[in-house]
């Protein structure tokens, strides 16, 4: 029997990426994504809570104006670990994605860790934005006078990140979270096409949006709001006043904040079984969604806090107040409108992501069978979509938005750290095996991805830290209990 640090040989997972893992139990997945629809949904999934709600807080607290300056080191970290996740979905391309790509170059136990971790990133990140949602939708029905109330509207407890107290909320659930994740799920269950198409329109949607904020606001940016009472000068970067608050300091913490923005692009990983030429359309869908969303939030970061004191902005509507700031209020419902569509589908690549992962799981026999069960007429991985939607639903009703949060970013930077250490190791492993898509320098990207990955995790609170490490704790019992028993590989069997 293998060891637990035996990796799934290449060969394998080319075999099972040409025949994409097709059996009478699981017929294969519909190779029907283009570039452009990967490049969608690569925006479908990044484009959301980070750019509409957090950029506010991240410049109020952390950064002031140099916000802008969080963001493009965002997306240099991003940007490193993309050209890794780029090179992985090229050369090996699964639908397990971080998971399938440490099975392959550190092996399974680390495989099992990040698969486990994943769900941090995706079921977890689906539960935050849907909460995130949820206030939109408040917001948006309160534009038309329909008061939602609040005991049906948010979750019964809330958390406070920076004391770690539990309050009461005097809520009992958040109906609209729950329903946006139910009205998701049915979608991903009938077919990946139809969710690629609504991607495709919401997408639209969003992009129109955030075009009419910089459009119709940008004449009014003026380097005047740059100077509030903590930064007299008006200095890109306001002067230091504390560990992560303002100064090079704050631009760091403001950086792993608005980190939450980027997270995302690495989900189309999990379509690279759906896609028509995987080896070259995945590097085209993972960078070039990347590289778009970065320019749009360098550019929202700069015109927000051009057109309001930052010191304003830490509200949950950063963009409403900036467009209030400058009189045209009447967008107002239009972008909320907008940004509810937006979300909506963050919700649906993560969701999209989470049962692929589980399938690769469960076909590698980490996870019990009928994970990786495909709809015989949708041809969907129908079981663990359901499933995940009937847990996330669930839990989206009770949990509080700044619980998840952090643990969506600290799951998602440790996987970033995880597949850039693998694909250096791959290099070395298997020089040469085809790799339609090379990371340029790869002694200097990967280190440097997995360096900035760990940088920003250590710029997340300690709390967050435990909770990460308790998830994982609970994942190495399930693997010893379960999965250690049932794999394949270590069976000798269908690897
Ligand atoms: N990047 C996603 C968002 O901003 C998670 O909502």
């Amino acid at each position: 029997m293998a060891s637990i640090w035996a990796r799934k040989s290449t060969a394998a997972l080319l075999q099972e990426a040409a025949h994409a893992e097709g059996d009478a139990e699981a017929p294969p997945f519909k190779r029907s994504l283009s570039a452009l629809q990967l490049v969608t949904l690569g925006i479908g999934g990044i484009i959301g809570a980070g750019i509409f709600v957090l950029t506010g807080h991240a410049a109020a607290a952390n950064a002031g104006p140099a916000v802008t300056l969080s963001f493009m080191l965002g997306a240099i970290a991003c940007a490193f670990a993309g050209l890794c996740y780029a090179e992985m979905s090229s050369t090996v391309p699964i639908c397990g994605s971080a998971y399938t790509y440490a099975y392959a170059t550190l092996g399974e136990l680390i495989a099992w860790i990040i698969g486990w971790d994943l769900i941090l990133e995706y079921a977890v990140g689906a539960i935050a934005v849907s909460v995130g949602w949820s206030g939109y939708f408040v917001s948006f029905a309160r534009d038309f006078g329909l008061n939602l109330p609040q005991q049906f509207t948010s979750a019964p407890l809330a958390y406070d990140a920076s004391s770690g107290a539990w309050t009461s909320t005097g809520a009992i659930v958040n109906i609209p979270a729950m329903a946006v994740i139910v009205v998701v799920t049915a979608l991903l269950v009938i077919g990946i096409r139809e969710s690629a198409r609504f991607a495709g329109f919401v997408v639209a949607v969003k992009l129109i949006v955030i075009a009419l904020f910089l459009a119709s606001a940008a004449s009014a940016v003026t380097l005047a709001n740059w100077v509030t009472p903590s930064n007299p000068q008006g200095a890109l970067i306001p002067p230091n006043a504390g560990v992560g608050v303002y100064g090079w300091s704050g631009v760091l913490r403001g950086a792993a904040v608005v980190f939450f923005a980027y997270i995302g692009f690495d989900a189309i990983s999990t379509a690279a079984q759906e896609a028509k030429a995987p080896e070259r359309d995945m590097p085209v869908g993972i960078l070039g969604s990347l590289v778009i969303c970065a320019a749009l939030y360098v550019a929202v970061g700069f015109v927000l806090t051009g057109i309001v004191p930052y010191d304003r902005l830490n509200v949950p509507d950063p963009i409403a107040v900036g467009i209030d700031a400058v009189g045209i209020g009447w967008l107002s419902p239009f972008i909320k409108l907008g940004i509810l569509f937006g979300l909506t589908s963050v919700i649906l690549v993560m969701l999209l992501a989470q049962p692929r992962i589980f399938r690769a799981m469960a076909h590698d026999g980490l996870l019990p069978a009928f994970a990786a069960k495909i709809h015989p007429r949708f041809r969907t991985p129908h079981v663990s979509t359901i499933v995940t939607g009937v847990i996330v639903t669930m839990l989206a009703g009770l949990l509080p938005i700044g619980l998840v949060g952090e643990l969506v970013s600290i799951g998602t930077l440790f996987a970033f750290a995880v597949v850039s250490i693998g694909t250096l190791v791959l290099r070395v492993s298997d020089p040469d095996l085809p790799r339609p898509f090379r990371a340029p320098a790869i002694w200097l990207v990967a280190p440097a991805a997995a360096a900035t990955s760990i940088v920003l995790m250590l710029g997340l609170p300690q709390d967050t830290w435990i909770r990460l490490a308790v998830w994982l704790v609970i994942g190495l019992v399930i693997y010893a209990v379960y999965g250690k028993r049932h794999s394949r590989l270590r069976a000798g069997g269908g690897m």
